[in-house]
């Protein structure tokens, strides 16, 4: 697989799916990925940072002013060395703040830094991604050059079978193969 040793900074954000993300990151550091995690304070209410840190091998980013890194600009250093940044599962707040070029916390401080491809995985209720809002803001990042993997069909966290659901972590390793 083309993903082994690529520095792959993971975004999380505050959705229900964020649990998924955990088995996401077991996935690619068992397929030899770095893995850089970076989490919203509201993804910290979903999934711990312990258990992201704990799986990815590496320091959670979820405060950009914790005084406990190096003398570096960090979100800068780790911008520079990544391949890909993916952002799993990415709420329809993290999309819109993106499409606005909004960076008011490190994950989107970080999207606006990087260089390499962005990679969203949407996740979330299906009234939320039909909006026109929502679908505003993901054609325009999909003409701007991001990429896109789900979301699906499915049972959804409210209980509705709809449009919504963020796609399984294998098929996202997956696609993000072929795109790196
Ligand atoms: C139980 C619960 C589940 C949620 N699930 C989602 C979700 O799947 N997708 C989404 O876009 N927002 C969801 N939200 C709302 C977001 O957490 C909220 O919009 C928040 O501001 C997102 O912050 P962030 O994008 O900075 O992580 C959920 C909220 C709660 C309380």
């Amino acid at each position: 697989m083309s993903i082994k040793n690529k520095n792959i900074i993971v975004g999380i954000s505050g959705s229900i799916a964020a649990y998924k993300s955990a088995e996401l990151i077991r996935l690619l550091v068992k397929e030899k990925a770095m893995v850089i995690p970076v989490m919203t304070k509201n993804a910290a209410e979903f999934v711990t940072p312990l258990t992201i840190q704990t799986l990815s091998k590496n320091k959670v980013y979820v405060d950009m002013f914790a005084n406990n890194f190096d003398w570096e600009v960090e979100h800068i250093t780790i911008a520079k060395k990544s391949d890909l940044f993916l952002i799993v599962p990415a709420t329809a707040n993290v999309i819109a703040k993106i499409a606005s070029g909004i960076a008011d916390d490190a994950l989107t401080t970080l999207v606006l830094s990087v260089k390499c491809p962005v990679v969203i995985c949407p996740a979330m209720n299906s009234e939320m991604y039909k909006n026109p809002l929502t679908q505003k803001n993901i054609s325009y990042l999909k003409k701007l050059g991001y990429y896109f993997i789900g979301p699906e069909k499915g049972e959804l966290a409210c209980g509705d079978e709809n449009i919504g659901r963020m796609s399984e972590p294998v098929k996202i390793i997956s696609e993000i193969s072929k795109i790196l």
